[in-house]
């Protein structure tokens, strides 16, 4: 295991690139399992997260291979095991997503259950109730999902909330499937089209209605295709909130406004400036930031993938911020060791935001004060998940002294080559091995 150690405070300028989204390629990955056609996909990260989910996918039967830096051919001819074991399972999320290309090649699965970061408690509950509702037999038995199928049926299903993988499940188990599925209060989110235009390529047919609505019409068969992901939107947010944290300038390439409207617009709200260019979005610093009420929720809303960047920025704004977490309950795990580092920040469990939030009276720390400005100063933090361990990183940065961080395989996950990137931009940062 790694450490950090960083000296700040550094101001980050310049340009960095950012790579494909994290979270499109685990699923696109997915996908290309259900046929046994070559899949190429260009703008892959070359994250932890990748490699993890290419570990599920060798053990299963896939071949793959890098021909240059960020291209990936995939293929998988037969499934040569149908069981997801813990070892694997539990390094991210992707465990669950191997259902669909296990029961349309092979009639069974396996799986033990996911592991991720531990931002809520994850059920996968509404991925497991379609399974039975397009007529699969699911057990859950000690966390292991045994799941069969002879042919999985169309179905209407109507999400209790939406779900990014139980929406990104539920259109790769339909595609094959017998007769109409349709979707409904499903996820919409820009990682979400992108699995579904790469699934049009592959002979998919599906729909998606102006309601949250997919609807799926099952073909018998899919081909490979080639797809380049779309740009992270998270890692050009959070490089985004760097830039402004330190009172930087940089050109975050590749950033998409498309996909970041409401960051941009919150940030906009708060003082932050940006300038929209043709090939990306620069970040910079100019006068003080402001406060503000915030509420995380699903795309199109403020992510809460943002939030946790987002949050550290609001310590260096002027007054009160409040921010209501509403996707996940556990999502201010990092809060007590910013408080050591200097920020101003309580949570609490009542909901400081609209009505409505399924986390009401659960006694879960979902709400946060946030006061500003305050100054940053170098500690000793452990990273308890993978945005958390971005925000202690831009805050040690910011922060004057050293910090050291532990826990960085986290932040390994979902960021690439971070600490390189943060040398370019100038931050003082060193990898070295954890005692
Ligand atoms: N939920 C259930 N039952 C289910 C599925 C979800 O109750 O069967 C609940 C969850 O507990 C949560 C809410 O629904 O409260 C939303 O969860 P969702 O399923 O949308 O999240 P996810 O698919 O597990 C993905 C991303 C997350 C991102 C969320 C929200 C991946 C691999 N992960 O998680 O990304 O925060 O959507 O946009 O796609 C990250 O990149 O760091 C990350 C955590």
């Amino acid at each position: 295991m790694d450490k950090f150690i960083v000296n700040g405070p550094t101001s980050l300028q310049g340009e960095v690139t950012v790579p494909g989204a994290k979270n499109s390629i685990s699923k696109l990955i997915a996908a290309s399992m259900l046929t046994g056609d070559t899949c190429t996909f260009s703008n892959v990260p070359s994250i932890a997260d990748t490699a993890d989910t290419l570990d599920i996918c060798r053990a299963l039967g896939t071949r793959f291979e890098t021909p240059e830096p960020r291209q990936l051919t995939v293929r998988t001819e037969s499934i040569r095991h149908s069981e997801v074991p813990a070892d694997m399972a539990l390094k991210n999320r992707l465990s669950v997503m191997m259902l669909a290309p296990l029961l349309h090649r092979t009639g069974e699965a396996a799986i033990h259950a996911a592991g991720g970061d531990r931002i809520g408690i994850r059920p996968v509950d509404f991925h497991l109730e379609a399974y039975r509702q397009m007529g699969a037999d699911v057990q859950v038995v000690d966390d292991v999902y045994h799941v069969r199928s002879d042919g999985l049926r169309g179905a209407e299903i109507t999400l209790p909330y939406p779900s990014v993988s139980a929406t990104e499940n539920i259109l790769l188990a339909a595609i094959l499937a017998e007769g109409r599925t349709y979707i409904r209060n499903a996820a919409i989110e820009p990682e979400i089209i992108d699995l579904a235009l790469f699934l049009q390529k592959m002979g998919a047919i599906i729909d998606q209605q102006v309601d949250r609505t997919y609807v799926v019409e099952g073909v018998k068969h899919l081909e490979g295709a080639t797809h380049q992901i779309i740009p992270d939107r998270f890692v050009s947010a959070s490089l985004g909130a760097a830039a402004l944290l330190t009172h930087g300038d940089v050109f975050v390439k590749h950033a998409r406004q498309r996909d970041m409207l409401t960051f941009l617009n919150t940030t906009r709200r708060i003082g932050g400036s940006f300038e929209i260019e043709s090939d990306g979005i620069r970040f910079f610093s100019q006068g003080r930031l402001k406060s503000i009420a915030l509420e995380t929720s699903v795309h199109p809303g403020f992510m809460t993938d943002w939030q946790p960047p987002f949050v550290v920025l609001l310590t260096q704004a002027d007054g009160m911020s409040v921010i209501h977490e509403t996707v996940f309950e556990n999502r201010f795990g990092y809060v007590a060791q910013l408080r050591t580092m200097g920020a101003d920040i309580e949570v609490y469990d009542a909901c400081l935001g609209g009505a409505g939030c399924r986390f009401a009276a659960r006694g879960h720390k979902h709400s946060a004060v946030v006061r500003g400005p305050t100054l940053l100063k170098g500690a000793q933090v452990t990273v308890p998940d993978l945005r958390a361990g971005f925000t202690q990183l831009i805050a040690a940065t910011a922060a004057k002294g050293e910090s050291v961080l532990t826990g960085i395989e986290h932040i390994d996950r979902g960021y690439e080559h971070i600490d390189d990137t943060f040398r370019q931009l100038g931050a003082s940062i060193v990898r070295q091995k954890a005692d």
